[in-house]
């Protein structure tokens, strides 16, 4: 029997080590977006009651940058996976580049910077597409709140949670590509993994992540890792 016959349903849980090769920095590495801001200043609830206008300028220049960036290779076999196995991407990332590749099923566990939603009392309502890199202080939902980045901020709720969690309970194959996992609950979401279900995690660092022995380690970058996974999974 063919590996395509066994197995129906691949997730892709990713990082932000998933679009380091396209040039978007992660934050916890050296060198990482964490070294030249802090979190409380650019990336809670706090801080925009604090400064808005310093955490939009923050979140514009993310924009404008992954804008103009393009998805690497790794986010594109995993789009072509799509042409032999049911696939769906769970990513903790606020870019656009699984969507970009092409990727049909895209869930966004931490908001999608490419779109806004109300800073006032009704946030989850409704998300409005960002059409250039740039949010203004004269961007209003129609309520008349100031628009913020669609972005699940630390100490705010993660709405899509419960959803993510189906989802990878889901799955016959689970790969976990470029994530620290400390980041909570997102990192909690393997838990929920099926007990029969494969598990791969990419990540350089896979080694020194102490992983629990069902999950298989390939200690490479997403693009020299998912190369080889694509191959064993296509073969
Ligand atoms: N692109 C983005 O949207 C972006 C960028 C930075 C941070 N974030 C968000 O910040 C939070 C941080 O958690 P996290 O666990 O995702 O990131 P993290 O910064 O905590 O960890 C990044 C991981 O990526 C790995 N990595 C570095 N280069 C890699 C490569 N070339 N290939 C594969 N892996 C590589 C590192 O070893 C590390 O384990 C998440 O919510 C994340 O989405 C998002």
């Amino acid at each position: 029997m063919f590996l395509s016959e066994m197995i129906k349903k691949i997730v892709v849980f990713s990082g932000a080590g998933m679009s380091a090769e396209s040039g978007i920095q992660t934050f916890r590495d050296h060198g990482g977006l964490w070294e030249q801001y802090r979190i409380e200043d650019v990336a809670t609830p706090e801080a925009w009651n604090r400064d808005p206008e310093l955490v939009t300028r923050f979140y514009n220049e993310r924009r404008k940058k992954i804008i103009e960036t393009s998805p690497n290779e790794a986010h594109q076999l995993i789009q072509h996976l799509e042409l032999i196995y049911d696939v769906s991407v769970i990513t903790q990332n606020i870019d656009d580049l699984h969507e970009r590749a092409g990727s049909s099923k895209v869930l966004h566990l931490h908001g999608n910077i490419r779109f806004s939603k109300s800073s006032g009392p009704n946030q989850e309502a409704a998300y409005y597409p960002i059409d250039s890199w740039e949010l203004t202080e004269a961007d209003r939902c129609p309520e008349g709140y100031r628009l913020r980045p669609h972005v699940v901020w630390f100490g705010e709720a993660v709405p899509l949670f419960e959803v993510a969690e189906k989802l990878i309970s889901s799955a016959d194959v689970v790969i976990i590509i470029g994530t620290s996992l400390r980041v909570y609950p997102a990192a909690g979401l393997i838990n929920h993994i099926k007990e029969d279900s494969k598990t791969y995690l990419i990540d350089p660092n896979a080694n020194n992540l102490n992983l629990p022995n069902w999950i298989e380690a390939v200690s490479e970058s997403a693009v020299k890792g998912m190369k080889s996974l694509y191959e064993n999974l296509t073969s």
